[in-house]
């Protein structure tokens, strides 16, 4: 990988004019005429995934936030939502600035019908049993692919010192004052772990959590808490070290950089054979995709806040397997499914962190794509070239394939069920036509 030096390292991105979430309806869809290779510019949001627990720690000091680079999805104003019931105002500044006021907070349930629709909902477990001695949260229930367990997030708190039921779908979590433990567990969970980082910044005593989860979105969490007063040791690291303390205080914080729609970019780029560079991105967090772009025989170069992909017509088959970070994540797996569906030979992508995340591949399947699936394995003959069809998003990251899928295929694609994708992904369709792809929501 060539470094390019800049001059400034600048990871924000300046506010776009204001807009609303463009909020899907049950029957838009995104329609694209695949073929085109894309080229040029595009500025990478900030990140979901670290916006969302950052959000829920405002719950552990009362007071007002602000933060910014924070991306305007359907998940942000879920959260948003889910902790107006507790008495927490918001209201966006511009389209990336956004207040917070948690300055008079109450307790209350997290309802099932909102935790249904997002699991990150979870992330309030901790937050509130630490702030009120009682958590009421609504079991998230299955997902599109298959059972996701929050057994980790409920022994975490009992090691803590918590008393935890489930009541009629709900857990119910009960401590008059959290203690600190050590708390280990075989497999690194990124919920967990931050949950019980919020828990243990204010419990009695030192909390250790081994084989925490080490991903940048957890690091952001543990670096806002650190910016709150809480005393954190080895943050970005599997083990962190946490002093409780009763004296957190309301920060400001600027969202990082999403490396997964990044990540998502990068592959449009490398699936139609295009050169696009992606600004406001940490590189450092992209290192396992560029890697296997770089190995499929893309061209990559990295920036100081920048990353340039450039592909040939046809990219080589590869091996890709999910891990925790700093291995490939899982939420790019269906995209660089779509990838090598069209590379020239066979590769097998093994998802270890979720055994059936597969549900794209019936629709990728509708594409012309050749996948066959075996437990947690798909094996992906490539094939010349995909043809453009109807079909239906699933989830987030199989809607993000899909998308890709459709950039490649000869004809039109027309992609239903695109709620999904203004979950995760801001304004995707302007970002890819500014690219030059001809892609374009079509509202029921
Ligand atoms: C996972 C991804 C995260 C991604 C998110 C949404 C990893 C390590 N995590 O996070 O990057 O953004 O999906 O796609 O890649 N587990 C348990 N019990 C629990 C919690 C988790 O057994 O209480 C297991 C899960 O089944 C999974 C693994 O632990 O096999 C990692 O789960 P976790 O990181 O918690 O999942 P998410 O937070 O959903």
């Amino acid at each position: 990988m060539s470094v390019k030096a800049k001059a400034k390292r600048e990871t924000v991105p300046p506010a776009a004019p204001p807009q609303d979430v463009t909020e899907a309806t049950g029957m838009d869809e995104v329609w694209i005429e695949g073929g085109r290779k894309l080229k040029g510019t595009v500025a990478v949001s900030g990140s979901k995934n670290a916006t969302l627990p950052i959000l829920c720690a405002t719950l552990l000091a009362p007071g007002i936030y602000r933060f910014t680079n924070v991306p305007a999805l359907r998940d942000i104003t879920t959260m948003l939502e889910l902790l107006s019931l507790f008495g927490v105002k918001s209201r966006r500044e511009d389209s990336r600035a956004l207040f917070v006021d948690s300055t008079s907070i109450h307790n209350a349930e997290a309802p099932y019908d909102l935790v249904k629709t997002m699991r990150a909902s979870i992330y309030v477990l901790g937050p509130l049993l630490a702030r009120f001695g009682e958590a009421r949260v609504s079991l998230p229930g299955g997902c599109a692919w298959g059972p996701r367990p929050v057994d980790l997030h409920i022994r975490g708190m009992q090691r803590l010192g918590a008393e935890v039921e489930i009541e009629h779908g709900y857990i119910v979590a009960r401590s008059d004052r959290l203690r600190g433990s050590v708390i280990s567990s075989e497999v690194s969970s990124v919920g967990a772990t931050g949950n019980l980082l919020m828990a243990a910044a204010t419990a009695e005593g030192e909390t250790v959590l081994e084989n925490a989860a080490c991903e940048p979105e957890i690091e952001a969490l543990a670096r806002f808490l650190a910016d709150m007063g809480a005393k954190i040791e080895g943050m970005g690291t599997s083990r962190l070290a946490v002093t409780g303390t009763k004296a957190l205080y309301p920060a400001d914080a600027p969202m990082i950089p999403d490396r997964i729609e990044a990540g998502t970019f990068l592959t449009a780029a490398a699936i139609t054979g295009g050169d696009v560079e992606a600004t406001y991105v940490e590189p450092g967090h992209l290192d396992s995709i560029l890697a296997k772009l770089e190995e499929a025989g893309a061209s990559v170069q990295v920036g100081e806040t920048t990353v340039r992909v450039r592909a040939p017509e046809r990219l080589k088959p590869i091996t890709v397997t999910t891990a925790p970070y700093p291995g490939f994540p899982t939420d790019m797996q269906a995209q660089f499914m779509a990838l090598l569906s069209v590379a020239d030979g066979t590769s097998t992508i093994v998802d270890t962190i979720y055994q059936d995340r597969f549900t794209h591949v019936a629709e990728l399947q509708r594409l012309g794509a050749d996948i066959r699936v075996d437990g947690n394995c798909a094996v992906v003959q490539g094939v010349p070239s995909l043809g453009g069809a109807p079909v239906m998003a699933t989830d987030l990251r199989a809607s993000a394939a899909l998308i890709l899928g459709g950039l490649v295929a000869r004809g039109q694609t027309r992609v239903s069920r695109i709620y999904h994708l203004d979950r995760g992904y801001e304004r995707i369709e302007e970002k890819l036509q500014g690219l030059g792809a001809a892609i374009r929501r079509v509202r029921a």
